[in-house]
């Protein structure tokens, strides 16, 4: 891997279920290579429904029963974020258009989760919020399928 620090943002639309979840599960990853100072790992959402709240306790709580700690705040993205990630992933076709439109010409490269898995898995990374706990499983599930493979092309980035 080169030397600079890699920054990754997740981006869903409240930014208090699947996003904060990738957040942590990525932590958790990165922790455990002993990578935490070269990947920087953040989340956002793309509605202001929720700033400033702490992930959704069902979020929190499917997660801790896997071992990830989610300390995030929601926090709403902006053109900023554009240029200051290398790599911004969306958790569904809605997210990716929202911020395709937002972040033009940005230094960024914008990706849909589902890129990083293979094909027998859903290529959205379904909103959680108004169903059951299995949803937040299910969220959990395809985000550690894929933060391997994210992190594998971030170490092949230079
Ligand atoms: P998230 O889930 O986008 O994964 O954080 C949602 C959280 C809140 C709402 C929708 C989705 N909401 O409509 O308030």
């Amino acid at each position: 891997m080169s030397k600079a620090v890699k920054r990754l943002l997740f981006v869903c639309l409240g930014n208090i279920c699947r996003s904060p979840a990738a957040e942590g599960v990525m932590q958790h990853l990165v922790n455990q290579r002993g990578l935490g100072n070269q990947i920087h790992i953040d989340s956002a959402g793309t509605s202001s429904y929720h700033i400033g709240e702490p992930a959704d306790k069902r979020m929190r709580q499917a997660a801790e029963k896997r071992g990830y700690d989610l300390t995030s705040r929601s926090r709403m993205v902006s053109r900023r974020d554009g240029d200051e990630f290398d790599l911004i992933i969306a958790m569904d076709s809605t997210n990716l258009r929202t911020l395709s439109g937002m972040l033009v010409n940005s230094h960024a490269q914008i990706k849909l989760l589902s890129e990083y898995l293979s094909n027998d898995w859903p290529t959205e990374v379904p909103d959680p919020y108004y169903g059951g706990d299995e949803g937040f499983n299910e969220v959990l599930d395809m985000l550690e399928a894929a933060c391997p493979n994210i992190l594998a092309e971030l170490q092949n980035d230079d």
